[in-house]
């Protein structure tokens, strides 16, 4: 039986911000359980819902150092959906109103957890074979075990694996208080360790000393080796090349199910989804005070709305997209012009535009059920989710070739009769439009055309069964 233990920040259902906690929270739940004990661990956040927080059952604690301070780490357990989950407990570090703040703070948070994670697993005893890290905020664990190598024989041997979600995210700061807070040795705070431009790097320092790195596409594995995704760490990952691989995503297809989920309307299925989906339609519609009309092409955002997920474009065609017979459904949060900018065009464009400013499951997965295309024009996109979810409800994505937009949604070639979605290169809002319109065409011109494709994309198994395979190949070649 080889154990594998899981770091990260966020999970389902615990805690989310975004697609890595649907990674991190329903993963573990698809490796075989005969030859696999896989077993999370997390911050306490006290901002987790306090339905979440109540289940948690302290288990031990202890003190530890972090250079010259001396914190306590409390560990509390709790096992969901056969998954045992540990918690990391600081008061101090994780009090915040939401997982992350200042980066300043969040630096030494990070740290913390990290040492805590390794810390911890004497105590807890669970001595993993791998530790399979998450992003920049668990980017110390590989170094600090390389650090804990040195003192007991405890750590020797365990291995780790870097899983990159977003290298744009990097957790970087002045290396002299990174030295403070870590205590590590200067050994470590040079150009081909932790450091990067002159500063401290977590994700970099996790990339250098982990044995091996994902990330969660084959498209954004490229892709990062080019100056353009590099996000400036290219020459690393073209010098990391050989152990750097791309595993794309996947849903889970329990929580993700149009003919189940309790949230929506109407349920449906492939064979019944031309008379059950617009039902959908017509209750958000009803819902969101949007005109009642079936007919009308609904297309779905469900977003943080950031530069990355190309809303600059949508801003720049808006208007001229509002000519057309659409509506537009809108839900998500993050920069303030993009917020602005929606909330505008519900004002401009009453019944036809409806911005959601907000954060909401349930209403999340209203949108993927009832909408019938999933606008998401990345600028880059290492894997996405949504558009899976999108594929899964019969909504068609319309999305820029990047990253995993291009390796999961196959654009429609109306000649072969093949394709799930629409897509488009160049990251030119007039290339996009053009892309939707077409896409229109399509559902008001060749219905019958447009229903095979959603049947084709409700077909697509993006279920975690294949790729949780591919992390079993790759933990067994360790
Ligand atoms: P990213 O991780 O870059 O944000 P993904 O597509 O991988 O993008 O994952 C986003 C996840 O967050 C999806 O599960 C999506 O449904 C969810 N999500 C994003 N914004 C909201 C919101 N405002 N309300 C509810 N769910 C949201
Ligand atoms: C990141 C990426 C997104 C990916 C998610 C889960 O948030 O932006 O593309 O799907 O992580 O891996």
């Amino acid at each position: 039986m080889k154990k594998i233990l899981f770091a990260a920040s966020e999970s389902v259902p615990f805690i989310k911000t975004g697609g890595l906690a649907d990674v991190v929270g329903s993963l573990p739940k698809y490796f075989d359980k005969d030859k696999y004990d896989v077993r999370v661990m997390l911050p306490k956040y006290m901002c987790m819902k306090e339905e979440w927080k109540e289940k948690l059952q302290y288990y031990t604690h202890f003190y530890m150092d972090l250079n010259w301070r001396k914190q306590y780490v409390g560990v509390l357990i709790y096992e969901h959906e056969g998954i045992t989950f540990y918690f990391i407990d600081n008061e101090y570090y994780f009090n915040g109103f939401a997982p992350y703040g200042d980066m300043y703070a969040d630096i030494e948070k990070f740290a913390f957890f990290s040492k805590a994670v390794l810390s911890a697993l004497p105590v807890i005893d669970f001595r993993p074979d791998i530790i399979h890290c998450h992003d920049w905020q668990t980017g110390l664990i590989p170094i600090y075990l390389d650090n804990f190598r040195f003192g007991t024989e405890y750590y020797r041997g365990i291995k780790t694996i870097m899983t990159i979600h977003n290298l744009k995210f990097q957790g970087t700061w002045d290396t002299k208080r990174v030295r403070d807070i870590t205590g590590l040795p200067q050994y470590y705070f040079v150009p081909d360790k932790l450091e990067a431009y002159k500063d401290a790097n977590y994700l970099k320092g996790g990339i250098v000393y982990a044995d091996k790195v994902t990330t969660v596409s084959n498209s954004y594995a490229e892709e990062i080796k080019m100056p353009f995704y590099g996000e400036k760490l290219d020459g690393l990952m073209n010098a990391k090349a050989n152990c750097l691989s791309g595993i794309v995503n996947g849903i889970d297809y329990k929580e993700y199910d149009p003919a189940t989920d309790q949230h929506i309307e109407k349920n449906f299925d492939i064979d019944n989804f031309r008379k059950e989906k617009i039902k959908n339609k017509l209750a958000l519609q009803r819902e969101l005070n949007l005109t009642q009309d079936s007919h009308t092409m609904m297309i779905g955002i469900v977003s943080r709305l950031t530069d990355q997920k190309g809303f600059d474009l949508v801003a720049y065609v808006m208007d001229e997209l509002c000519q057309d017979a659409v509506q537009i459904v809108v839900l998500g949060t993050g920069e303030e012009q993009y917020e602005n900018m929606f909330r505008h065009f519900e004002w401009k464009y009453q019944g036809k535009v409806s911005a959601n400013i907000y954060y909401s499951e349930p209403l999340s997965h209203r949108i993927y059920a009832s909408c019938d295309a999933f606008l998401m024009p990345s600028l880059f996109e290492p894997c996405g989710l949504s558009q899976l979810m999108s594929l899964r409800y019969g909504t068609l994505p319309i999305v820029r070739e990047t990253g995993g937009l291009k390796d999961t949604v196959e654009p429609y070639n109306e000649f072969e009769k093949t394709g799930t979605g629409f897509s488009f290169t160049n990251y030119n809002a007039h290339e996009m439009l053009a892309t939707v319109r077409y896409a229109e065409r399509i559902y008001y011109d060749r219905k019958r055309d447009w229903n095979k494709m959603v049947e084709r994309a409700m077909a697509q198994d993006f279920s975690w069964g294949n790729s949780a395979k591919q992390y079993e190949a790759l933990y067994e070649s360790m």
